[in-house]
């Protein structure tokens, strides 16, 4: 865990995207990480920012309540309300923060405002064995992609990132191609288990630095099973877990080409992924591999903590109690990451 101070108990709040999160932290323990996901979008190939925020609406009361029912906390045991204030859906996030604000008001207790990609990368602090400074954290999510370098808490100095989609749209948009429901990430990597992914081979594209760029591997895709469609209307349905084995495995070669280039370059000692899609199991198995054959110590968080949560935010906001970094209750939502190519110390 990250050292605080003193070991408040924290009720956290995430609702950025598509998933209501509320998770209470006390301790230094995560009590409950309660995660209530949003079926309307999976039809409709991607979230559809209205319906997100109207379901968080639907949601938020009841996540909250789970969570301090799990964790058997009543709120007068809160020292503080942590939320996610950006980057994400502005209605989203309005959503989460509106509550957030309310309640800290209504219980007099400080608000604690935290970055949802800051939450990703020091969601390897929740649990026994967590990484030294500094590390080195591909953060791979349905918005972002992005190599950071992990000086300290809160001190992270981005890389590289991608120029155009991110590495979870590369694989949401691979499987809309496909014809499979949204998000496609998980349901590729469930197909891929029965597939060749040397079935097919798509060409990297050329980036400079640590850099990445997926728009054009997803257009190849598409061209390619137009193509083959041409010659056989059947083509992705008689080559289904060939084709999200071969894509699975392109991305996530693709995204291990910069991850080593940046391992070797920087002298790094300890290495995690974060993010939606380090859910991945191929990129998991790919990371825990580069681990052994270079000798340095992988982190890759549990699953829960991988895929949007509260536990994250509440892990940050744990941090942030303790050096008294709090919010105003005027504090306003974000949608883009804050500026953060170079160093960024909060
Ligand atoms: O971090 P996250 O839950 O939300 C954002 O902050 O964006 O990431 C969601 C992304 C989606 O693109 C989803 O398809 C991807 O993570 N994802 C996966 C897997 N599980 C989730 N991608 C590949 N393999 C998975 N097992
Ligand atoms: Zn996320």
């Amino acid at each position: 865990m990250l050292t605080a101070l003193n070991s408040p108990t924290i009720l956290a709040i995430e609702s950025s995207c598509d998933d209501t999160g509320a998770a209470i932290l006390s301790q230094g323990n995560i009590l409950s990480n309660v995660v209530m996901g949003q079926q309307a979008h999976r039809l409709l190939g991607g979230v559809v920012p209205e319906l997100a925020s109207r379901d968080h609406q639907r949601k938020v009361t009841l996540a909250v309540e789970e969570a301090l029912i799990r964790a058997k906390i009543h709120m007068g045991q809160l020292d503080a309300i942590a939320v996610t204030n950006g980057p994400g859906l502005l209605g989203s996030l309005l959503v989460g923060l509106a509550f957030a604000k309310g309640l800290a008001l209504a219980l007099d207790k400080p608000l604690i405002a935290v970055d949802h990609l800051d939450a990703h990368v020091l969601a390897h602090f929740i649990g026994p064995r967590s990484p030294q400074f500094p590390f080195l954290c591909l953060l791979v999510s349905g918005g972002h992609t992005q190599l950071v370098l992990v000086r300290k808490p809160l001190c992270h100095e981005v890389l590289g990132a991608t120029i155009d989609d991110a590495a979870g749209e590369a694989f949401d948009k691979g499987a809309k191609c496909m014809g499979l429901p949204y998000p496609g990430g998980p349901e590729i990597d469930r197909l891929a288990k029965q597939g060749n992914p040397l079935a097919f081979s798509f060409k990297f594209p050329k980036v400079q630095g640590y850099h990445y760029s997926f728009s054009g591997l997803k257009t190849a895709l598409l061209y390619f099973l137009q193509a083959q469609q041409r010659e056989d209307k059947d083509f992705i349905k008689n080559n289904l877990n060939d084709l999200c084995a071969s894509w699975q495995k392109t991305i996530g070669d693709y995204l291990m080409t910069k991850l080593e280039m940046a391992v070797r370059d920087h002298g790094i000692q300890h290495l995690g992924i974060a993010g939606g899609v380090a859910a991945n199991s191929y990129l998991r198995q790919k990371v825990v591999e580069l681990g052994r054959q270079q000798g340095i110590e992988t982190y890759v968080p549990a699953m829960e903590y991988c895929v949007d949560n509260a536990a994250m935010i509440a892990q940050v906001a744990g941090y942030k109690y303790g050096q008294a970094q709090f919010a105003p209750l005027t504090i306003e939502p974000y949608t883009r990451n804050l500026p953060k190519s170079g160093v960024m110390d909060l």
